[in-house]
């Protein structure tokens, strides 16, 4: 039973109950990504105009970021029709307190956003998912090559520039969100920055054609030299988010899990590649549509091996999904993850549903179980989370996964479209139990 106590009062915490072994088949429609999104709402804070932001994700988040920039003075207003429109036209803050920052990792944003616009930011260290140190030294190396200073006092990182100046940037690694801070800080400075080893993933694309439509000059991204050649000034745009392949790969693994038939849709399959390339290695069948992939599989699996790496490799955001469904593999898998240092304490709760597995530094080696058993679990991130519905999906009885915080940040309505697909999972919320 997941509770918290408050004020003396028990209180029973929103939690997902999962009846598996349900076979899965129908169509599930991606929502925009995450990781682009989550870049986009502080980009808008670059526009004098308003930015329409569609196909976005109505996930926990975005309402964060939202309420971050609404706390700052931009206007922003929900549409219905997954769409967001923020005018930060007469916003004179640039400072993001704890309080408003805590839960989203991404807030490291608001530093290169607030930058540009203003040459000046005080955001508090973000917060988020934890697997091992999450460190900003690439962010901040950035900054500073485009003339920023920098102090971080209490966990707070303030920055200030008399001006903004192009350089030559070479990250150390690529990382995404080095890549895009400084790809937002330098759109608003004076000449040319070259990011060079810069990261690929398709959300960095996505940030710099949404910067491009407010008037940014930005060329390469997707390649790992960006050019960046600085404006004065940002102006508004309408703009449609890049599905989540993220999202998307998750409902492939339930499906190839839990043996069924299941297409995704409104996605771009060339994102699926990795993990496609995976699925039919294990026995799954992929038909590929223009922006749908089905999977087909008999939930009779072979054990791999897989490797993260930055995109195009094998993305580190569907490694937990993939070790849950190597659980059921016949045989043994390995599974290396290069990306984080510790993006293994889910495993623990796999362990309790059943998997057999043992974890080595960076290496997970999973032998294929006969049978997953449910169990009370609680994720330990977004993705552990999601690790733990998939394993939840081809468990015999019912698992119950507490944390279910985590899940919503990335995942919009999962139960939704789970249950569209003939999964049996519900969604119990918070009450008072005396
Ligand atoms: N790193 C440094 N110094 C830095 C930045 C990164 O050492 O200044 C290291 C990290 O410790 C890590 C590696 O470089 O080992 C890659 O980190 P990266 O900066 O690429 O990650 P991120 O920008 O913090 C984004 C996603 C993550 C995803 C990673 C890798 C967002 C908001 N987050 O994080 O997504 O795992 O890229 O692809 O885009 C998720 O969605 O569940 C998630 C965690």
């Amino acid at each position: 039973m997941y509770y918290t106590v408050e004020k003396g009062v028990r209180k029973q915490m929103e939690h997902l109950v999962i009846t598996g072994q349900k076979q899965l088949s129908g169509e599930v429609f991606i929502s925009g990504a995450k990781n682009a999104v989550v870049a986009i709402i502080p980009a808008a804070i670059m526009a004098k105009g308003k930015c329409v932001i569609e196909n976005l994700p109505y996930i926990e988040d975005v309402r964060s970021l939202v309420d971050t920039l609404t706390n700052i003075g931009a206007v922003c207003e929900f549409t219905g029709d997954n769409s967001l429109i923020i005018d930060s036209s007469n916003i004179e803050k640039y400072c993001a307190t704890y309080e408003s920052v805590k839960k989203i990792r991404a807030s490291y944003y608001l530093m290169g956003a607030f930058l540009g616009r203003f040459k000046k930011a005080e955001v508090a260290m973000p917060g988020g998912c934890n697997f091992g140190t999450r460190p900003i030294d690439q962010h901040l190396r950035g900054f500073k090559a485009l003339g920023a200073e920098y102090t971080i006092q209490h966990g707070v990182v303030k920055l200030s520039a008399e001006k903004l100046t192009g350089s030559h940037i070479y990250l150390d690694m690529p990382s995404v969100g080095a890549t895009i801070n400084i790809m937002l800080a330098a759109s608003m400075a004076e000449g040319v920055t070259l990011i060079e080893n810069a990261a690929k993933e398709p959300h960095i694309v996505d940030t710099a054609n949404f910067l491009n439509m407010l008037g940014a000059k930005i060329k390469g991204a997707g390649t790992d030299v960006i050019k960046i050649t600085g404006v004065s000034e940002l102006h508004g745009a309408e703009y449609m988010i890049i599905p989540d392949q993220i999202e998307a790969g998750t409902y492939m693994i339930a499906a190839a899990m839990a043996g069924g038939d299941v297409t995704v849709r409104n996605i771009i399959p060339k994102h699926m590649d990795p993990l496609s390339a995976k699925l039919q290695e294990i026995g799954c069948m992929l038909y590929e549509g223009d922006d749908s992939i089905r999977v087909v599989s008999t939930g009779n699996l072979l054990p791999t091996t897989v490797k993260t790496m930055a995109y195009p490799g094998f993305p580190t955001d569907l490694q937990p999904q993939m070790t849950a469904l190597l659980c059921a593999a016949n045989g043994t898998s390995i599974l290396t993850e290069n990306v984080w240092e510790n993006r293994f304490q889910y495993i623990n709760e796999l362990k309790r549903l059943g998997g057999n597995i043992t974890v080595e530094g960076r290496v997970a080696v999973v032998e294929g179980v006969r049978q997953l058993m449910g169990a009370e679990v609680n994720a330990t991130d977004l993705r552990a989370g999601a690790a733990l519905v998939i394993a939840g999906l081809a468990a015999k009885g019912t698992t119950t996964i507490g944390n279910v915080k985590y899940i919503d940040r990335g995942y919009e309505k999962i139960e939704h479209k789970l249950r569209a697909i003939g999964a049996d999972v519900k969604r119990v919320g918070e009450k008072n139990i005396g």
